[in-house]
């Protein structure tokens, strides 16, 4: 009797926490999205010596489709740098041939995961193409085929499910990057906070209400991906592809090859901006000592000043970093349904178009009260040209046309002195580049922008242009969660914030932030205000949701720069096996036994990676051999503990494929081979597979 007493209070406690769940139909996909694995300049560091030259992990789009059964949302996280209109325009156009009138750019988000190790060359504005050498149609293509392709594969398997939301703390595997700007914003502020960067995980799970099945989850924490640095040549989707990785692999289980499982699972960017996952910190290299607090410089020099990760290596603390929001992720999935909140309540979204210099915006000024203060034409400030301490800078900006870089020699000569309207706004930013005032050969950099935000039920999901640093997103959080209640959309209102969506926008700092003008302050290109037009246009698009009230005005329409592209990157011309090789040989076999922990190494004679990008296939295979003597792949180019090399010999269009596994303790002892896959262009330019495999190999026991 008793025990039936507490079961009825628990029930009725219970039930007054969490209200039954909303059945949502849902459907998820994922695709590869990989571009050219080599001589394609790596997006991020703006490191024109950074290029692909093979894979570690391979890149993906992962689509998650929620309707109520009137409105549809569409939340896609892709393993690259940075969203860009380009690409979000094109998609929404293939989407509309295919399946008209239910996608467009109002609901659709496209959220980049800031892999800084996946090939460029796909953004419509000069800037972002100029350590690329301008315009990579292959980057491109891969991109948004592979992102239409995983909304599609979404598309075709909706069904009935539940969402659970989750919270939780993870502390170690952040820091903040600019902690000299954080320390510029109010101390009252700051106080309210007891880290310098958010800690807080965020986590949906999707629930198969037929099946009882978990069908995926979107996971947001805020670093950085730059655990692989400036000097890596493999393709990689960094600490939070790993994460994306381990996850799917623990719920379709290890033999299923990844990107090939029905579950998916999203490590999504947030508030990112001044956040590292280098968390051992900045350090000079050259003596050890820490770097000047304010500027991360090592005698006055910023190439020296460097952060590191917890790792051994890159990969290591790519590893690393990834294992613990994988780990933190999985803690919260694993709980009971009951222990989490549910969604519940109606899909909606807002979508402007805004032209950013345009806005105006009231401030309150100390000395002039409330006064309405226009942002700037973008620009970019003398800091942008350092870098940060996850990889300092090395963009060719001031030597004019003696560069070595072919597009910037085309397009450098463009560069205008800032007018004092520019100076003026921008200021205290020393204005290094006047992007907004150049438009030759096309837009330097964007001033029409996507602002978007959804909603499923007490969650907004704000899909924000660039990155905002841990101050500006908890402002930004705090206030459209307010603004929500204001409108009636309750106290449990929760908005977390999908970083590098739709179109890229560099930075957005707070104004205290920006005074201090390191490399986040350089990078907010609207100007100090950029973050309060942030607040004003997401609190609008926040009321009109909670209001019911469509926005009648849609915006001005972005640019579609597609046909204006240039490309200065050569192709490939043709590829020679060398004298008495055939492509496809294995030169160098793998030695005939090996140990669990130990690396296996073979060498192929190779055709170029850009033949054919091999999405949804594999450069690699290693194979095991089974009790009935067939041979099964345990491992593709995508996984972890594999690593796809491609190199130039000295021979004209000769190269080679060194293929690497670390073999995993867990390692049944048996026979294994490994065999490369790939194209050749003769010198009719036809392009021809060829495959190879190794001998076999004995792993033996520890
Ligand atoms: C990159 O990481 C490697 C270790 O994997 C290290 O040797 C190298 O110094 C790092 N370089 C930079 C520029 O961070
Ligand atoms: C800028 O704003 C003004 C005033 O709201 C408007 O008249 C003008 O058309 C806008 N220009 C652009 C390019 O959006
Ligand atoms: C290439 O062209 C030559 C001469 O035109 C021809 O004899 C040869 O068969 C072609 N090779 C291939 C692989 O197509
Ligand atoms: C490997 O190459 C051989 C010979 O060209 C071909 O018959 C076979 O289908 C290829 N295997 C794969 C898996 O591509």
């Amino acid at each position: 009797m008793e025990f039936l007493f507490h079961v009825v209070v628990f029930a009725f406690v219970f039930h007054a926490c969490f209200a039954a769940p909303s059945v949502y139909q849902v459907g998820v996909g994922i695709a590869d999205v990989t571009g050219p694995a080599a001589d394609i300049n790596m997006m991020g560091y703006a490191q024109p010596k950074q290029k692909s030259a093979g894979i570690h992990t391979r890149q993906y789009s992962r689509t998650f489709i929620i309707e109520d059964g009137t409105n549809r949302v569409v939340f896609v996280s892709v393993d690259c740098a940075l969203m860009d209109q380009v690409i979000k325009t094109e998609v929404v156009n293939r989407l509309e041939v295919k399946f008209p009138g239910i996608y467009s750019h109002k609901n659709v988000v496209l959220s980049g995961t800031h892999t800084h190790s996946g090939p460029g060359g796909y953004l419509q504005y000069v800037l972002f193409l100029v350590t690329s050498k301008g315009w990579v149609q292959q980057s491109f293509d891969a991109l948004v085929d592979g992102i239409v392709k995983s909304i599609e594969t979404a598309h075709g398997n909706m069904q009935d499910a539940n969402i659970y939301y989750s919270q939780d703390i993870l502390v170690d595997a952040n820091i903040n990057r600019s902690p000299a700007s954080y320390l510029n914003n109010p101390a009252p502020e700051r106080a309210k906070y007891t880290y310098n960067t958010d800690k807080d995980m965020i986590q949906l799970k999707f629930v198969s209400t037929n099946t009882g099945e978990s069908i995926g989850i979107i996971n947001w924490y805020a670093v950085h991906c730059t655990s692989m640095n400036n000097t890596n040549p493999f393709i990689s989707s960094d600490n939070k592809g790993y994460a994306g990785l381990l996850f799917e692999s623990a719920v379709n289980g290890a033999d299923i090859m990844p990107g090939k499982g029905p579950f998916v699972a999203a490590f999504a960017s947030s508030n990112l901006g001044d956040v590292s996952p280098n968390t051992m910190g900045a350090k000079c290299i050259d003596t050890g000592l820490p770097c000047d607090f304010v500027s991360s410089t090592c005698n006055g020099r910023t190439q020296k000043c460097i952060a590191f990760g917890p790792g051994k290596d890159m990969v290591d603390s790519t590893r690393i970093i990834g294992e613990k929001q994988f780990q933190k992720a999985w803690g919260m999935y694993e709980k009971d349904n009951s222990e989490l909140e549910a969604l519940e309540g109606p899909v909606q979204f807002a979508h402007q178009f805004v032209n950013m210099p345009n806005y105006t915006v009231e401030i309150d000024d100390p000395v002039t009260g409330p006064t309405m203060t226009k942002l700037c034409k973008p620009a970019m400030g003398y800091s942008f040209a350092a870098g940060t301490t996850d990889g300092p800078g090395a963009f060719d900006f001031t030597q004019g046309t003696t560069s070595e870089n072919s597009f910037w020699n085309l397009v450098g000569s463009a560069l205008v002195k800032p007018s004092e309207e520019v100076k003026k706004c921008h200021s205290p930013k020393p204005v290094l580049l006047s992007t907004g005032e150049i438009s030759w050969p096309y837009d330097w950099h964007p001033s029409i922008v996507e602002t978007q935000v959804l909603r499923i039920g007490q969650l907004l999901i704000a899909a924000v242009p660039g990155e905002f640093t841990t101050m500006a997103g908890r402002r930004f959080r705090e206030a459209l969660n307010s603004e929500a209640s204001n409108n009636g959309g309750g106290s449990n209102i929760k908005t977390v914030i999908a970083g590098l969506s739709n179109v890229y926008t560099h930075y957005v700092t707070t104004f205290e932030e920006y005074q201090v003008q390191r490399y986040e302050g350089a990078s907010t290109i609207y100007g100090p205000h950029t973050l309060s037009a942030h607040l004003d246009q997401y609190k609008k698009l926040t009321r009109s949701i909670f209001k019911n009230e469509a926005l009648s005005d849609p915006g001005p329409s972005p640019p579609f720069l597609l046909d204006k592209q240039i490309s200065l990157v050569p192709g490939v011309v043709f590829d020679k096996p060398g004298f008495g090789r055939k492509f496809g040989d294995c030169v160098v076999q793998p030695y005939p036994f090996v140990k669990p922990n130990e690396i296996v190494t073979a060498t192929f004679v190779a055709g170029h990676p850009r033949n054919n990008l091999m999405l949804e296939n594999t450069f690699m295979n290693v194979e095991a051999k089974q009790v009935d003597g067939s041979w099964k792949v345990i491992r593709t180019d995508a996984h972890f503990d594999t690593f796809f090399f491609w190199e130039r010999t000295s021979g004209v269009g000769q190269s080679e494929a060194h293929l690497r596994w670390i073999v995993p303790a867990d390692t049944p002892e048996g026979e294994y081979r490994i065999s490369h896959f790939g194209y050749y262009k003769n010198i009719n330019a036809s392009i021809v597979s060829y495959n190879g495999t190794t001998q076999s190999f004995m792993v033996g026991s520890q």
